[in-house]
């Protein structure tokens, strides 16, 4: 059952990597089989002497030159090298044991070599393959946009490193495509913490996933963000070294904005809320503190982030909302007082009510008893 399934992906799988290479028109994708990861044979065959020699180079039909050479010591320090527990991977591992001699058609254009190389990768690595197959990067190359990523973007070919390691990498692989969002985010308050090293910090991947990154900007993302803010702001062990209140989310939860998109996120998650979640006052790669001057919800900017959905509201409007925290004498007086009033008025009320009903079944009873 297993092995079918996996058949079954992996058909799927190689069937896309050949649409790719039909819009492409390449020819000599390698084949890719249904079957378990192969170990490595470590055999460099004889491509090394050809390819062990410095300063070679091979010019593409768009012009593009290709580095011919290549520097075993390079694979050898890389994640598939010694120190792979599985043993080293030689050249024919990933080139496969066809690649000479070179008589298929080659590529037209470098970015089209390292797309149609990446499925060099998959053979081995099916459950990174697996999720990549449906990810918004797998999507846009299928529909021919070649600057979306393939595993040899994110990983290299020769060189690939522990990904993970340091933890800010995953952050930073992302740069080299997303400038825009990283410089919004390596500014952030999430992005400062991540490169000041700290392991709590949201990567890009803690948010979007890695191989299997969905496009954020829909219905579904939006109604579950807050609780991906959650997962960390929510964290009371975690906040606390940070001295920032985990009241945000059940706060959030229980005004008029929060309550309506869990609803929302209860019933059907892909019907659009207009509701604020928490990026629409706090922002999203630009996050910052709340009483930094760069906030979207510091003081002096709160009137405008409301006004971006409540366009007629005036000076006096945010303190419709009492924010994320109860409302203390100070913040909110009259709130404040209001409540407190309350919090005497009710339980005065039923209280005494409870001792008037109390008193009158006593002196009942006691009447009874005495007439009795
Ligand atoms: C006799 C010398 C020689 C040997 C042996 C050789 N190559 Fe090549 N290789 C070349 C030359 C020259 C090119 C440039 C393209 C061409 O001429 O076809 C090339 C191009 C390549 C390319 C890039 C273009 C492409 O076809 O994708 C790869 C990858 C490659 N070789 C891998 C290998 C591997 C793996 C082996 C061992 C199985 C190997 N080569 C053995 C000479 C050699
Ligand atoms: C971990 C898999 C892997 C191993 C092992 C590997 N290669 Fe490659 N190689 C690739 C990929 C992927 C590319 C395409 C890189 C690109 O263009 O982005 C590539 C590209 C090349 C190229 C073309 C140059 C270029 O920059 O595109 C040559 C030549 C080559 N490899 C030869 C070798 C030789 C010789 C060995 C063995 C000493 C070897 N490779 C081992 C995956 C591998
Ligand atoms: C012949 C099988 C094989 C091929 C082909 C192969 N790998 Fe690997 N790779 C392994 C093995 C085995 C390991 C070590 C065990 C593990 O971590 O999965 C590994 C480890 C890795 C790791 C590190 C995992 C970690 O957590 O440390 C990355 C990243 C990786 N490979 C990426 C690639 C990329 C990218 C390609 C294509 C250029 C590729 N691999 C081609 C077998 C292969
Ligand atoms: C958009 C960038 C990106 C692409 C594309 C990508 N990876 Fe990764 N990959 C990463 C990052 C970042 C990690 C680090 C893991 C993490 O952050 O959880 C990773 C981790 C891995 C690992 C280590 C085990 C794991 O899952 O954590 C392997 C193996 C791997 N990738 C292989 C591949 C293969 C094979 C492909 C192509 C089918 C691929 N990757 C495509 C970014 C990418
Ligand atoms: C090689 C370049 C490249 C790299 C590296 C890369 N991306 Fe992308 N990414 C793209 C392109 C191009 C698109 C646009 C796809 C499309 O046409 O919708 C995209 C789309 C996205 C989207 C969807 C955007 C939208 O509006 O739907 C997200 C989210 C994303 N990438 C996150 C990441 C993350 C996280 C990383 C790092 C782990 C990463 N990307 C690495 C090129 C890259
Ligand atoms: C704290 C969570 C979080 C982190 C960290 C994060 N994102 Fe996002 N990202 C989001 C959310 C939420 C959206 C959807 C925003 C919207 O709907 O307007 C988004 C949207 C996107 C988009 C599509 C819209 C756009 O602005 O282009 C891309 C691309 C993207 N993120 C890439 C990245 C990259 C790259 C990184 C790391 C440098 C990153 N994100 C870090 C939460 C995050
Ligand atoms: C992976 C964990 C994680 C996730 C997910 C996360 N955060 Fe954070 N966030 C942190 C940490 C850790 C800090 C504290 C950084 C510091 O002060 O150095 C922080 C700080 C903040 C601050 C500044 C608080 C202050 O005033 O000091 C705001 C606002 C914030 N996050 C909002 C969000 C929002 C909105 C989301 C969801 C889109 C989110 N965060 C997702 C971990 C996370
Ligand atoms: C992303 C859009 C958005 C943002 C940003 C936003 N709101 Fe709202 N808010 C709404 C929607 C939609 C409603 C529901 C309106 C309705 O039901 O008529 C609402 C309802 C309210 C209500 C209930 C009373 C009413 O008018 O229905 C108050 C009070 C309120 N918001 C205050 C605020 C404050 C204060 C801010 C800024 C800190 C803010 N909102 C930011 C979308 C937003
Ligand atoms: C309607 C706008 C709005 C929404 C929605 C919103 N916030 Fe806030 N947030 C604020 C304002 C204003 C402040 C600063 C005043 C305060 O703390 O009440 C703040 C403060 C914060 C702080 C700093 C708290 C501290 O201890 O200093 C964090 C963290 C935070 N918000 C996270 C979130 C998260 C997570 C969500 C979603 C679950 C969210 N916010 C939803 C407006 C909003």
């Amino acid at each position: 059952m297993k092995h079918t399934y996996r058949a079954a992906t992996f058909t799927f799988i190689v069937g896309g990597m050949l649409i790719i290479a039909g819009l492409f028109m390449l020819t000599n994708v390698p084949t890719v089989q249904a079957q378990d990861a192969p170990a490595p044979t470590g055999d460099d065959s004889y491509c090394l002497v050809c390819h062990g020699q410095p300063g070679q180079s091979y010019t593409l039909a768009d012009g593009s030159s290709i580095d011919l050479s290549v520097d075993p010591t390079v694979i050898a320090q890389s994640v598939h090298g010694d120190q792979n527990e599985s043993g080293a991977l030689g050249c024919v591992d990933c080139h496969g044991d066809s690649a000479f001699p070179h008589n298929q058609t080659k590529p037209a254009t470098a970015r089209l070599l390292t797309i149609q190389s990446s499925a060099a990768c998959t053979t081995c690595h099916e459950d990174q393959t697996a999720d990549m197959v449906d990810s918004v990067h797998y999507r846009a190359l299928l529909n021919g946009n070649q600057t979306a990523a393939t595993c040899t973007d994110c990983h290299g070919a020769h060189n690939v490193q522990k990904p993970d390691e340091p933890r800010e990498q995953t952050s930073t692989t992302c740069r080299e495509c997303h400038q825009v969002v990283f410089a919004e985010y390596e500014t952030s308050v999430h992005g400062e913490a991540l490169y000041k090293g700290d392991a709590n910090a949201p990567t890009c991947t803690d948010c979007h996933g890695v191989h299997g990154i969905q496009n954020p900007t829909n219905a579904l993302f939006r109604n579950r963000s807050p609780e991906l803010c959650a997962t960390c702001h929510a964290d009371a062990e975690m906040m606390a070294q940070y001295d920032i209140s985990t009241n945000v989310f059940d706060s959030y939860l229980t005004d008029f904005h929060g309550s309506t998109v869990a609803l929302f996120e209860q019933q059907d998650p892909n019907v659009a809320t207009n509701k604020a979640v928490c990026f629409d006052c706090h922002g999203v790669h630009d996050i910052a503190r709340a009483d930094d001057d760069k906030s979207r919800v510091v003081r002096q900017k709160l009137l405008e982030t409301c006004q971006s959905c409540h366009p007629g509201a005036t000076s006096d409007f945010p303190d419709a909302w009492v924010g994320h925290f109860p409302p203390t004498i100070e913040s909110h007086p009259l709130m404040f007082i209001v409540n407190l009033f309350y919090a005497i008025v009710i339980p005065v009320t039923i209280g005494g009510m409870l001792l008037l009903v109390a008193t009158d079944v006593f002196r009942r009873i006691r009447t009874r008893l005495r007439g009795g």
